[in-house]
């Protein structure tokens, strides 16, 4: 596949200029696409992992946003995920809530939903409140009714047998009224971390999440961000997904920046907007992505989120691509990869991280 890809971008891109020595001609972009690493991983029982689904769309001529959207749907159709979409965790009552947001960049749309409940992907509703709707944002009942008046099908319950068994256990061991009791503030999560050290939840997804970004050979950028959140949260809760300028932040001129792992410490420096004004200052996306992270350490001094060397206890990463095609993954400490597709083909990089 990689070499198919690879002739059909570089055509497009009329990358291949005569011998004219004088003239400079600009170099088209590289188109790209990258992902956190469940865009690399779920398949949902068909052939293409979201990033190649995304680059096939994108270099075939597609929408860069509707190639990402295609994408993503991947994984929140995939029952398999349990951090986004269909199957996604649920929240402490057991009721799949989700979150989305998708930017355009030449169009400059944006548009988002949130606590979204009965529709599997998410991100479909948020790319129709951008491309129907007056708004940015739609929550919760609201969203509901615009997905039905969009012709979407509302189910009663986005929970599979594996979702329902892992809330199931959780609500087992924990008290039912979960609120934090400010004298040993940890509650849920806390459990969540626990029921993922012995295989119940897989780490990286405790707080769920896909961001993908693409870039084509337009030089046109989109991003969408796409979860269910974290996992048992108190129903209602909306994390950094579907905020504009924290789960996801796209500017053509720049480039996009995404993040998975704990909203609450991105919503706090809105981080996917810091990343993209990074890059904007000239700053190379890995350097963009470990400012933010940077920041986000330094706004962490609560000693329930941080660990016996002072660091932040949680994962959070951010995913980047500038107008010039280059990119990076990063988070705090060595371990996390994320997905990447271009003419080489998909495959898992390694993210960049601040500590050691
Ligand atoms: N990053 C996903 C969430 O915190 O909801």
């Amino acid at each position: 596949m990689a070499k198919d890809l690879s002739r059909r971008s570089f055509l497009q891109a009329g990358i291949a200029v005569a011998a004219m020595p004088n003239i400079v001609v600009p170099k088209a972009i590289r188109p790209v696409v990258i992902a956190s690493g469940n865009g690399y991983q779920f398949k949902n029982g068909g052939t293409e992992t979201c990033v190649e689904r995304a680059f096939r769309m994108m270099t075939s001529g597609a929408d860069v946003l509707e190639s990402l959207i295609a994408g993503v749907n991947i994984v929140e159709l995939d029952p398999l995920d349990t951090s986004v979409g269909y199957g996604g965790i649920p929240n402490a009552d057991g009721v799949v809530q989700l979150d989305s947001c998708c930017m355009h960049g030449p169009k400059k749309w944006a548009g988002g939903v949130a606590c979204l409940e009965g529709v599997r992907t998410p991100s479909k509703i948020a790319h129709l409140v951008a491309a129907s709707t007056d708004h940015h944002l739609l929550v919760g009942k609201g969203a509901q009714e615009f997905a039905r008046a969009m012709g979407f099908q509302i189910e009663a319950d986005l929970n599979t047998d594996r979702s329902r068994a892992v809330w199931l256990e959780w609500k087992r061991r924990t008290d039912p009224s979960h609120y934090l009791d400010p004298s040993k503030r940890g509650g849920g999560t806390e459990v969540a971390v626990q029921m993922a050290r012995e295989g119940w939840l897989d780490p990286e997804h405790i707080w769920g999440t896909i961001n993908c970004d693409g870039i084509n050979v337009n030089g046109e950028i989109a991003g969408v961000t796409t979860t269910s959140g974290l996992a048992f949260k108190i129903p209602g809760r909306v994390g950094d997904s579907p905020i504009l300028g924290a789960g996801l932040y796209v500017d053509n001129s720049v480039g996009a920046a995404g993040s998975t792992g704990r909203g609450e410490a991105n919503l706090y420096g809105l981080c996917s907007y810091l990343v993209v004004e990074e890059m904007r200052r000239g700053k190379h996306p890995k350097d963009a992505g470990l400012e933010a992270l940077k920041r986000v350490a330094a706004n962490t001094i609560e000693k329930r989120l941080l660990t016996e060397n002072g660091r932040p206890n949680f994962g959070l990463n951010f995913y980047a691509l500038d107008a010039k095609g280059r990119y990076a993954g990063v988070g705090f400490t060595p371990g996390a990869r994320f997905a990447v597709c271009d003419e080489n083909g998909p495959r898992l990089e390694a993210c960049e991280t601040l500590f050691s």
